[in-house]
């Protein structure tokens, strides 16, 4: 069964450099940024790696936890980590779980034959602090993931959650965001303090 958006992310508990994970135990009130990674020492991956590891603050400041899964061991993974931090310039700290029975790798459709039989392809799911999965992508072996992207998504769903707004195309942190038609010109009123341009009647953009 494919794992659709507003589904409770599967739980799990598997081996990781953290020890023993469980998943929404341990995912507590936080959100998730949960990726996946074909191998270990390999070069894409060890670049996501670093990237990840580069950015603790910025996932730290959204409250969102980074855990990273690739189909080998933990003694692997220890032993490739230190080869991300010399390489990429950082000290990776968040947990990388060890999939090397692809359990977690399946439960999560991570595993696409198309691209290889036994190995992860590059799999994102956001999932928020009530564990519902809020946004997928997935990406192929040979293209690494544009952490921009996943920083603006974070940034855009968290906005979305907070203010009752949606996020045009392109929008980062600041720009205007877009009433949803669900919301009636009245209900904004007591919602959008700044009041709005309304560009066409489905279309009314505003400033938080
Ligand atoms: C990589 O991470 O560089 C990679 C892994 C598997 C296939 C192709 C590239």
């Amino acid at each position: 069964m494919s794992l659709l958006l507003g589904n409770t992310a599967p739980d799990f508990t598997i081996d990781s450099t953290a020890g023993q994970i469980n998943f929404h135990e341990w995912a507590g009130d936080s959100w998730v940024f949960f990726f996946s990674h074909p191998a270990d020492f390999t070069p894409v991956c060890t670049t996501e790696m670093g990237r990840t590891a580069q950015l603790a603050k910025e996932f730290a400041e959204r409250n969102t936890k980074p855990l990273g899964l690739s189909t080998d061991t933990v003694e692997e993974h220890v032993k490739w980590i230190e080869d991300v931090n010399d390489t990429q310039s950082c000290d990776l700290q968040f947990p990388i779980l060890a999939d090397a029975e692809h359990k977690i790798s399946q439960l999560y459709e991570m595993i696409h034959p198309g691209e290889s039989e036994t190995a992860a392809v590059r799999s994102v799911f956001i999932v928020d602090p009530s564990k519902k999965i809020r946004l997928t992508m997935t990406y192929p072996m040979s293209v690494g993931r544009n952490f921009d992207e996943i920083l603006r998504v974070i940034d855009a769903l968290q906005c979305g959650d907070e203010h009752r707004c949606a996020l045009p195309a392109d929008w980062r942190k600041g720009d205007a965001v877009i009433i949803p038609p669900s919301i009636s010109n009245n209900e904004a009123k007591g919602l959008f303090l700044n009041g709005w341009d309304e560009i066409r009647p489905y279309l009314r953009t505003t400033r938080l």
